[in-house]
């Protein structure tokens, strides 16, 4: 079986195909980050043009390089939200489209359940049930996952997200978008111990997340020492505040673990490709005696492949979409 996976979830356009829901035959996406870098943030109205631009060519790109046609897919996967309106209706109008004009059916996904998924991309696959925390630049989420289709939300942010909060402390330290990448970069050349950042446990037993007043905290910190010295130790803010940031999500997915009786933990989304988060799990999970599964960062940030592979699965399952069916921009996976 051939699944043409198609995603438009925000600022990435990509399109892939997948085997049997296993054997990734192509992965392609053009990113826009180049348009949205000198707002400091992705601009809705600039992402669904761009995609408009993108899409036809994703898909082409991405069929050709799995050297197949239009008429060897089985099943076309799109993205069908949560994410910017403007930018899913693009996305997923097209994948409809081509459903309608090549026969073909067509499936709607969530676009968490992708993330959730995606470690499955992996040679090395995890078993059933897992903790999956996914972390990007609109969600922080625990799941409890029993099986392909079975996800239970356990905690979720109260207000930023985890890529949102790296986002905006980098915009703050005057970083382009998007920030969390060359935060980590300049957080490998500071001292994480250097500034006691807070972190937000919220109430005993809590698995949901604040990251609102850490930003608040780094801010402080930064008009403070800008009075005092004139100048910020921008290595230093950031390999404290990272380390913030790293720690509760760890230490709440493991907490998770502990609640639900569950051995594996799995991670997905933009932000665990952040090297100090992968590395800080993995020597948790060790002391643990937990076992962790990562994607390769490829897999972690958006990508089409994670889209394809759990929409197989939502189709297996019996879920079909009719081609009314709308984009919507809240996950529906609580
Ligand atoms: O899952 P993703 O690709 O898509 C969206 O959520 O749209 O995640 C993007 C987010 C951004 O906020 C970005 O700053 C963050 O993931 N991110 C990182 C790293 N790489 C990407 N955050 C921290 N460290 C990284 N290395």
């Amino acid at each position: 079986m051939l699944i043409l996976g198609i995603e438009s979830s925000c600022d990435d356009t990509a399109a892939a195909v997948l085997k049997n829901g296993e054997t990734l035959l192509s992965s392609v996406l053009t990113s826009q980050d180049a348009i949205h870098t000198r707002f400091g943030g992705v601009v809705p109205e600039l992402a669904s043009r761009s995609h408009l631009e993108s899409i036809v060519f994703m898909v082409r790109e991405a069929l050709s390089r799995a050297e197949v046609s239009l008429k060897d897919i089985d099943l076309i996967a799109a993205t069908q939200g949560p994410g910017l309106i403007g930018s899913l209706l693009v996305g997923f109008s097209y994948a409809k489209a081509l459903s309608y004009a090549s026969d073909v059916p067509i499936v709607g996904v969530d676009h968490m359940a992708g993330h959730i998924l995606s470690v499955f991309l992996e040679d090395k696959k995890p078993p059933f049930p897992y903790i999956s925390l996914v972390v990007s630049g609109g969600t922080s989420s625990i799941y409890l996952v029993e099986s392909f289709s079975d996800f239970t939300l356990l905690g979720r942010t109260r207000d930023d997200a985890a890529g949102e909060a790296f986002d905006k402390v980098a915009k703050l330290l005057g970083f382009a978008y998007p920030g969390g990448p060359l935060i980590s970069k300049e957080a490998s050349k500071g001292n994480p111990k250097a500034i006691s950042f807070p972190r937000s446990w919220l109430e005993k037993g809590s698995l949901d997340f604040s990251f609102s007043g850490l930003k608040t905290a780094v801010l402080n910190h930064c008009n403070r020492e800008k009075q005092k010295n004139g100048k910020l130790q921008k290595p230093d803010i950031c390999a404290s505040f990272q380390e913030a940031v790293v720690e509760v999500l760890v230490e709440k997915s493991l907490l998770a673990a502990q609640q639900h009786d569950i051995s594996t933990l799995v991670l997905g989304g933009g932000v665990s490709s952040n090297p100090r988060l992968r590395e800080y799990m993995q020597q948790r999970c060790s002391e643990e005696s937990k076992e962790l599964f990562i994607p390769r960062p490829v897999h972690c940030t958006d990508n089409a492949a994670m889209i394809a592979l759990a929409g197989f699965h939502a189709y297996k399952q019996g879920q079909d979409c009719s081609r009314d069916s709308d984009v919507y921009s809240r996950s529906v996976l609580v």
